[in-house]
This record gives C-alpha cells, sequence and structure tokens, in this order.
C-alpha cells in the first residue's frame, strides 16, 4: 500500500502557529488543494492530538468516508467513537496499521500528523511520499513537522505554486 506524509508548514517548519491546535492558519489555496488531493486516498492515518481537531467534522460526516486509524496509547477511551473498518483507534506499531488497512482492502494512505504520527512512520521504511505545502509565513514556535531526530534523503518528484498565492506545493519521494 502507498503511503504518503502530506502536511503544510510555515516557511520556518512549523505545522502549528504557536500553542494554536488545528490548521485553520493555512491558506485558502492550501485548503483546496489539500481537500482535492485527499480525493485521491482511501485510507487515512492521524494521531489522537490531530484527530481532536477535526473529530467533530469527522463524526458528522455522512457520505462514504476513508478507512481512518487514529494512533493512541489509550484506544479504549475513544471506544464511543469508534466505528470498525472505518473510524478505528491503535497503539500499533505503524506496520501493524499498514497491515490492519490493507487486510481492510485499502490501496493508499495519507499520512496527516501530527509530528507524533510522522516521526513514528519516517522512522520505518513504510512511507513512499512527502507532499509538502510551504506556506508564505514564519512562526518562530510551534509544532514541528519532526521532533525526533531522523536522517532520509529525499527526491523531488513535482512542485508547483498553488493558484493565487504565494504557497508552493513541493513532492518528494523518500530514498529507502
Ligand atoms: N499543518 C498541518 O499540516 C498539520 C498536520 C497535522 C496536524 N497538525 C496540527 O498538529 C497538532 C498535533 O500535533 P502533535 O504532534 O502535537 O500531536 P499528534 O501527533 O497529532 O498526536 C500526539 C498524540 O498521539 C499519541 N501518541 C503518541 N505516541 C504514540 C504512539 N507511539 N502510538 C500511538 N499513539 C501515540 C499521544 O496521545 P494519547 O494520549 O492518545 O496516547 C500523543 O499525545 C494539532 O494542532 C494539529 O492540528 C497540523
Amino acid at each position: 500500500m502507498r503511503i504518503v506524509l502530506i502536511v503544510a508548514q510555515s516557511l520556518d517548519g512549523f505545522i502549528t502557529r504557536h500553542s494554536e491546535p488545528g490548521a485553520e492558519w493555512t491558506s485558502p489555496a492550501d485548503k483546496k488543494w489539500f481537500r482535492e488531493s485527499l480525493g485521491q486516498f482511501d485510507a487515512q492515518v492521524m494521531a489522537s492530538k490531530t484527530y481532536a481537531t477535526v473529530r467533530e467534522r469527522i463524526l458528522q460526516e455522512n457520505c462514504p468516508a476513508p478507512f481512518r486509524m487514529i494512533m493512541t496509547r489509550q484506544p479504549d477511551q475513544f471506544a464511543d467513537d469508534q466505528i470498525p473498518g472505518k473510524l478505528e483507534f491503535s497503539s500499533a506499531e505503524p506496520a501493524s496499521i499498514r497491515d490492519r488497512l490493507i487486510n481492510a482492502g485499502c490501496h493508499a494512505c495519507a499520512l496527516l500528523g501530527g509530528a507524533t504520527a510522522h516521526d513514528a512512520f519516517l522512522a520505518t521504511e513504510l512511507v513512499d511520499e512527502m507532499w509538502v505545502t510551504i506556506e508564505p509565513r514564519i512562526f518562530g514556535t510551534g509544532t514541528p513537522v519532526v521532533a525526533k531526530r531522523q536522517d532520509r534523503e529525499l527526491v523531488l518528484i513535482d512542485s508547483q505554486r498553488l493558484p493565487k498565492s504565494d504557497s508552493v506545493v513541493l513532492k518528494y519521494r523518500i530514498r529507502s
């Protein structure tokens, strides 16, 4: 299964504006691009703090949705939200999460943060690509894209300026 890490960051490498939860700060151009890009994926993985920022919207969805796996060390705390095969909570390692999605018939997974999920997956060989929106913002503080020591090499496969914006999307393949 193909796994693509998708993230919007400030020019100085933060995925949140200071300590503010959520990604409201991203540009309208990125929000549109992100929404459209997610249509290519039948699975999503995110960690629990990121889930908390989109939980209401996910629980209200009544259209066909991707299979979402939420990384948490305390899956029992989310028992009321769980919808087997659609929205599951797991304390498993990335490889087991990937296997669960494959067994459910998924082919393409968007890895949607936050830093904890990035750290865990980038420490494995499981991530195929990274799609990064560089937003023309500087925050100085916030949650970094990656918080743990890593040393990965990437190959640029595409770059584009988003329409009517100063935002740039860079697509990289991760060297194994
Ligand atoms: N700009 C962007 O593109 C973007 C993308 C994603 C997120 N964000 C923002 O980033 C913020 C969240 O990022 P974050 O790094 O603070 O949090 P996060 O990665 O979303 O979630 C962290 C939580 O995951 C759980 N966890 C930690 N290690 C784990 C492991 N090995 N296995 C399973 N679960 C584990 C822990 O919660 P438990 O107590 O549940 O175990 C931990 O508190 C939010 O504000 C979100 O909106 C921005």
